[in-house]
């Protein structure tokens, strides 16, 4: 194994969450609060190695940087940047070798935590073998009720997406919960899909 390609053996996921229509950022940030949702992301991705893009990295809340408990690798084609805590990477092969290289806050087992142009390209190069999905039971696009719908798409904070899953590749697994949906104490209602490669 060299450190530009991860050894066959790691395992490597993608976490997310997503609104119903697959937007998971506005504007660099989540424009949702689930809790349990959080609590979810930290139980899966703490120990192990965390792949993330540079603006994902700067999303986070300085104190969450680095996250603790887990090497974070940052993607990032801008050869002079550096943040305390993050280790950095210039290519999606180079990164997962680099978040599974056992040792501190690294076991092996690594996650894909975004944003939208990560897992887009973890997916395009198959490098994912499960993929979790929280589905929030929101459209964040919908007008609030009572007000016209904003045509004026142009002038939107940009919206992260979510990749398409193609469903012959991918294989619902397990469903939390298994029938509905959860609702947090935030009053949203949200479930988590875990896939496998069919
Ligand atoms: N809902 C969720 O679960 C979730 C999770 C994570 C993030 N998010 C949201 O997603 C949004 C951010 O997503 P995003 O798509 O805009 O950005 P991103 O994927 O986090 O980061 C993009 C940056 O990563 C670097 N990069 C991407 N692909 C690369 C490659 N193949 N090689 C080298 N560097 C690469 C580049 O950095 P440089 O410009 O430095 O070269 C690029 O500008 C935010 O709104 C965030 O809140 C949501």
């Amino acid at each position: 194994m060299t450190r530009a390609e991860p050894d066959a053996a790691t395992r490597v996921g993608a976490v997310w969450a997503q609104d119903r229509r697959g937007v998971i950022g506005v504007d660099g940030t989540i424009p949702w609060d689930v809790p349990e949702d959080r609590a979810h992301f930290a139980s899966t991705t703490r120990g192990h190695g965390v792949v993330m893009g540079r603006s994902t990295w700067d999303s986070l809340p300085p104190r969450w940087r680095p996250l603790p408990g887990r090497r974070c690798v940052v993607l990032t084609r801008d050869p002079s940047w550096s943040a305390p805590g993050a280790v950095t990477a210039s290519a999606l092969g180079v990164a997962v070798a680099a978040a599974a290289e056992p040792g501190e806050g690294a076991d092996g087992e690594v996650w894909v935590i975004g944003g939208a142009q990560v897992y887009a390209r973890a997916l395009a190069e198959n490098a994912l073998d499960v993929v979790v999905v929280t589905e929030v039971d929101l459209d964040v696009d919908a007008p609030p009720p009572g007000e016209e719908q904003d045509d004026d798409g142009d002038r939107r904070a940009p919206r992260a997406l979510a990749p398409h899953l193609d469903p012959t590749a991918w294989t619902a697994v397990r469903r939390e919960p298994e029938v509905g949906w959860a609702t947090s104490r935030t009053g949203l209602r949200y479930r988590i899909t875990w896939y496998e490669r069919s």
